[in-house]
C-alpha cells in the first residue's frame, strides 16, 4: 500500500492523519498514513531513510519546514517564494518535489467563507515563515492593499521588500495602522501563550473579517479580542488545515478530495461541535 506521514515535533496531536484518512475513503484511494517524530537533527536522514524504504511523499510542518525546502532535488515555485516546504512528492522519475500548499489552504478557506479578496484591504500580523508562506496566494487575488505588520518592523519591511514585485504590499508598524481593513489576518504565533498582538481596538469594526491561523477547541485570544471589539465574522486556522491538506493529496494523488463533510468531522473530532 503506498505510504504517507507527516514530520514535525512534536506531531502527536497531528489532526493530519485524520484528515487524509477521510481523503482516501471519500476518493477511493488505497493508502496508509502515519506520523514521525524525528530528533531535530535526525530529520534529514529519516527523510531518506523513508522515501528509500518506498514511501510517495510526506507533510512537513514545525520546526522542519525551512530544512525540508533545502533537502529536496526540485522545488515548486509557491514553495520558493515561500522559502519553505510543507508537502514533498516523490515523482515517477524518483524526484523529491517540495511544495508549500499552506498560502493556497488559507485562500481556498477564506473563499469558503464568502471573503472577497479582490480589491479589499488586507493587514496581515506577523512576518515570519506562515506570512511568508501566506503573501504570495494573497497577492494573486489581486487586493487594493496589503500591509504587513510585525512587532519586529525590520521583519515585515523585509518581507513587504521581498514580495512587492507580486501587488501593492507594504510595511507599517502596529502604531501607523489606520483606515478601514476589510480583512485581518493574524499569523503570528501570539495566540499560542495567550497573547495578543498590540492592534489598537479601533481597528476593529463590524463589517471587517477575523481570521486567525490559529485554531483551538475555544475562540483563540485574537479571535475572542476581535469579537469584544465588535468583529462579526471571525475565522479560526482548521478550515486552512483541511484545506492545505486537500492540495496536498491532489499533488500527490491527482485527484481531489471535497473538505466540507471532512472539516465537519473534524469539529467533531476536536469536540468544536
Ligand atoms: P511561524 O513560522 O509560525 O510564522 P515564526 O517564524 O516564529 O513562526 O514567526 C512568529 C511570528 O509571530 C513573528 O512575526 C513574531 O513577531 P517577531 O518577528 O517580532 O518575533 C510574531 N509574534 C510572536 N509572538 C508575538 C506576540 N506576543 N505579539 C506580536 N507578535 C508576535
Amino acid at each position: 500500500m503506498d505510504r504517507y506521514l507527516v514530520f514535525g515535533h512534536p506531531v502527536r496531536h497531528s489532526k493530519s492523519p485524520f484528515i487524509h484518512t477521510l481523503f482516501a475513503r471519500q476518493t477511493q484511494q488505497e493508502l496508509e498514513y502515519g506520523l514521525a517524530e524525528p530528533a531535530v537533527d535526525e530529520f534529514a536522514q529519516d527523510l531518506r531513510t523513508f522515501f528509500d524504504q518506498g514511501g510517495k511523499g510526506c507533510n512537513v510542518t514545525v520546526p522542519f519546514k525551512e530544512q525540508a525546502f533545502t533537502l529536496v532535488d526540485c522545488l515548486s515555485p509557491r514553495a520558493k517564494r515561500a522559502g519553505a516546504v510543507n508537502t514533498i512528492k516523490l515523482t515517477d522519475d524518483g524526484v523529491l518535489l517540495g511544495d508549500n500548499t499552506d498560502g493556497a489552504g488559507l485562500v481556498a478557506d477564506l473563499k469558503s467563507h464568502g471573503v472577497t479578496l479582490a480589491d479589499s484591504r488586507i493587514l496581515l500580523l506577523g512576518a515570519g515563515g506562515a506570512a511568508r508562506g501566506a503573501l504570495a496566494p494573497l497577492l494573486a487575488e489581486l487586493p487594493s492593499e496589503l500591509v504587513i505588520a510585525n512587532r519586529t518592523h525590520t521583519k515585515a519591511q523585509q518581507l513587504a521588500a521581498e514580495f512587492c514585485d507580486l501587488g501593492p504590499v507594504t510595511a507599517q508598524t502596529y502604531e501607523q495602522l489606520a483606515g478601514l481593513f476589510d480583512l485581518v489576518i493574524n499569523s503570528t504565533s501570539a495566540s499560542l501563550q495567550g497573547e495578543l498582538p498590540p492592534l489598537a481596538p479601533a481597528l476593529i469594526h463590524t463589517d471587517i473579517a477575523i481570521y486567525d491561523m490559529m485554531y483551538g477547541a475555544s475562540d483563540t485570544a485574537f479571535i475572542s479580542w476581535a469579537k469584544q471589539h465588535g468583529a462579526r465574522q471571525t475565522m479560526d486556522g482548521l478550515g486552512m488545515l483541511v484545506e492545505q491538506a486537500a492540495e496536498a493529496f491532489t499533488v500527490w494523488r491527482g485527484i481531489r478530495p471535497g473538505t466540507k463533510q471532512v472539516l465537519r468531522e473534524l469539529k467533531r473530532n476536536l469536540g468544536v461541535i
